[in-house]
């Protein structure tokens, strides 16, 4: 897979890919990340990737040119699944998006800022919007860098045991069971007998049980769906 990145703020989003799970990710040729400074593709010397709302308003709107000149060049490379564009007015992100997203080969991802994107933008190259949540960033990166993560993990080979990614809370429209690790008991406070009983059927059960009751309590949103 590869993830073709747009920004004003290259910086601010390459940490996340070098570390960890994600780092592994792309050094074990599993996935190629890439990012692409807007600044590059404008063509006036100050550099300008943004202008006033016409119709007036406050805040700044970024240019189509310079975008259209980024997306036009990577696109003419290779041919792309996805044109994503990560907005607080788009769907909000789900693990189902991300698994379908995982399982594309190429995606480009644009990150806004300011006030966003001129909507033509939005109306001639954008195949996909995503939200993270219900609420304002000061710009896409953050935002791509949690959606670029959701998906990486789940591509085949990246986590180490491949039925991990599939136990994860919402996989199944459920959170996760509790968990646990040594020592048996930590200051009064015992793991389950069931986890020593070595019966797996029943450990299984007891898993389900465990992760229904959970959302049952804290997401019961999840079991209407
Ligand atoms: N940009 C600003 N806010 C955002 C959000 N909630 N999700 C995705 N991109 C954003």
């Amino acid at each position: 897979m590869r993830i073709d990145i747009i920004t004003v703020l290259p910086e601010l989003l390459k940490s996340p890919f070098e570390a960890s799970i994600l780092k592994r990710a792309i050094e074990a040729d599993l996935v190629e990340v890439h990012f692409h400074n807007l600044r590059d593709y404008t063509t006036d010397n100050y550099k300008t990737i943004d202008d006033y709302q016409f119709g007036g308003g406050a805040g700044m709107v970024m240019l189509i040119e310079p975008i259209d000149k980024c997306i036009t060049k990577l696109k003419s490379e290779r041919q792309y699944d996805e044109v994503i564009y990560m907005t607080p007015d788009g769907e909000t992100l789900k693990q189902g998006i991300a698994n379908t997203l995982s399982l594309k080969e190429n995606i480009i991802i644009l990150c806004g800022h300011y006030k966003g994107v001129d909507q033509r933008v939005r109306d001639l190259f954008i195949t996909k919007e995503i939200s993270i949540g219900d609420y304002v960033l000061s710009g896409g990166e953050l935002g791509a860098a949690v959606l670029c993560d959701a998906i990486i993990r789940l591509i085949p080979g990246v986590l180490g045991n491949e039925t991990s990614a599939l136990t994860d809370s919402f996989q199944d429209d459920l959170l996760a069971p509790p968990i646990y690790t040594r020592p048996r008991e930590y200051k009064g406070l015992k793991v389950p007998e069931i986890l020593f009983s070595g019966n797996f059927p029943k450990i299984e059960k007891w898993r389900e049980d465990q992760a229904f009751e959970r959302t049952k309590e804290r997401r019961p949103d999840l079991l209407e769906e």
